[in-house]
């Protein structure tokens, strides 16, 4: 029945009856037919078992869905070794990572209320303990709510920031900063000691955190440095948007999972 024979139907310029209808999927469901007065059969509604509509409705938003994930996926810049990294497969090798652990999630679990106050976390502490693997976990977690997400090491950032500087680029400063401001979560890694980084460097990084946290969104930053350190290298302002609305201060001190996975 095309759309203009339906409305026809509906308004009742046919003679209409109630049917029965099997689905084997779904089973029985109930139609209205419709014939004219010489009893000519003109379709019947809904043309199909409405239980398998809904599911292909279902099935196209899941598979929307994905495609958006598998996009946003795409755009977060995820390091390769790092992707299959999840909390279910962090394996805490200690009370300290454990509790670690909780932390991260319960962040993840309640980022939409973190986000309310752009209240921002930093994991700090030693190689291997598994910085990137949770700051990773952390993204996947929010961009499966549907939120969107960045990674990038302190140093890329800096460098794609820096790069429009040059005459031949084609991008503009504002443009590239926007990719770091406008996620709404930020993973900044592998932050590294000040000294190595000019004022005009930090002054950059310290602009890219504050305007996060002006627009409500949070941001991660982590390291193998000391805290003090992790928080000059990002600049005071930064550091005061890091530690504001009980802003977390994740220490990682346990020994590299490194050695770890290889025996077991
Ligand atoms: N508790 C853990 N359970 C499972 N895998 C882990 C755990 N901790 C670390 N890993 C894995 O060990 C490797 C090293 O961890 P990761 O790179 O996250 O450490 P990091 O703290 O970021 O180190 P670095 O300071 O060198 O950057 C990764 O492959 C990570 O997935
Ligand atoms: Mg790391
Ligand atoms: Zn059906």
């Amino acid at each position: 029945m095309d759309t203009k024979t339906l409305m026809a139907a509906l308004r009742g310029e046919f003679v209409e009856k109630p049917g029965d209808r099997l689905c084997a999927v779904h089973g029985g469901y109930t139609v209205r037919t419709f014939a004219t007065d010489e009893g000519k059969y003109v379709g019947e509604f809904p043309a199909e078992c409405p239980a398998c509509k809904a599911d292909a409705i279902t099935a196209a938003e899941r598979s929307l869905r994905e495609a958006k994930l598998r996009e946003d996926m795409q755009t977060a810049d995820i390091p390769l070794a790092y992707l299959p990294c999840t909390f279910r497969n962090y394996l805490p090798t200690c009370p300290d990572a454990q509790a670690v652990l909780a932390t991260v999630r319960e962040y993840a679990k309640n980022f939409a209320d973190h986000r309310k106050v752009a209240r921002s976390m930093t994991l700090q502490g030693s190689p291997g303990t598994g910085k990137t693997h949770l700051g990773v976990a952390l993204l996947k977690a929010v961009m499966w709510e549907g939120g969107s997400g960045r990674y990038s090491t302190m140093a890329d950032m800096v460098q794609a920031i820096r790069s429009t500087w040059s005459r031949s680029s084609s991008d503009s400063e504002a443009a590239v900063i926007r990719r770091y401001t406008a996620v709404d979560l930020l993973v900044l890694d592998e932050v590294d000691a000040a000294s190595s980084r000019s004022d005009n460097e930090v002054g950059l990084i310290s602009n890219v955190i504050d305007q996060r946290s002006r627009n409500l969104r949070p941001t991660v930053i982590s390291g193998n440095v000391t805290k003090a350190e992790l928080l000059a290298a990002i600049g005071d302002r930064a550091a005061d948007r890091m530690r504001d609305h009980g802003g977390l201060m994740v220490v990682m001190d346990w020994s590299s999972y490194r050695g770890v996975r290889k025996t077991a």
